[in-house]
């Protein structure tokens, strides 16, 4: 059986970080699922046709990390012909030889939810409105309410909504820094490795 990582958890919790240093600590493929839904929103036109003919050319668009990408992404990710398209993809790279960690809002509930370790990331909305000012800048305040929206939509979608799946270990990053948070994360996946 392939061993597969389910990271979930709200904007700027931390999640790809994580992601990406389990990848590496256990040489897992990585996929942030993110990325998709960004990149579907970017493409314009009608979501549902751009889902459904998403290219990897489309992944590599360099405009993908911007706020305007992050809010069209979260606007199209609440259609469900849009997730219908992705899980296929999602899927396929999570059966992948060798194992893989993939990063989303519903990797543990609905992408692969027989997966034997699910993570849920999280901390406070300030804590992840700060990181992602540090990053992006402008107005502190806009970045919060941006994510506090963001928060919301990804929260109360009919479909595959934002919440951690029932088995998924959470872990709060809010008074953590990043050492702390990659340690916390290994030291889960080992702890259930080895069961
Ligand atoms: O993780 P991110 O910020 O790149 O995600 C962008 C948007 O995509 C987010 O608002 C919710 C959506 N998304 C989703 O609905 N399901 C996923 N598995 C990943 C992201």
């Amino acid at each position: 059986m392939t061993f597969t990582v389910a990271v979930d958890g709200p904007a700027a919790a931390g999640k790809g970080t994580i992601s990406r240093a389990l990848a590496a600590q256990f040489g897992l493929a990585h996929l942030d699922t993110g990325l998709l839904y960004r990149a579907v929103g970017a493409k314009g036109g009608d979501p549902i046709v751009a889902a459904r003919t998403l290219t990897t050319e489309d992944l590599q668009r360099d405009d993908l990390r911007s706020m305007a990408a992050s809010e069209a992404a979260s606007k199209v990710a609440v259609i469900p012909e849009v997730r219908a398209a992705l899980l296929d993809f999602q899927r396929a790279f999570a059966a992948r030889e060798g194992g893989a960690v993939l990063d989303g809002r519903d990797i543990g509930t609905v992408i692969c939810p027989d997966a034997p370790v699910k993570l849920f990331i999280t901390a406070s909305p300030e804590v992840r409105a700060h990181r992602r000012w540090l990053e992006v800048g402008g107005n502190e305040a806009e970045v919060l309410a941006d994510v506090i929206a963001r928060d919301e939509r990804d929260r109360n979608r009919a479909d595959a909504p934002l919440k951690p799946a029932a088995d998924a270990v959470i872990i709060d990053t809010s008074a953590l820094d990043t050492e702390a948070a990659i340690a916390r994360a290994i030291a889960t996946v080992n702890a259930i490795r080895a069961t």
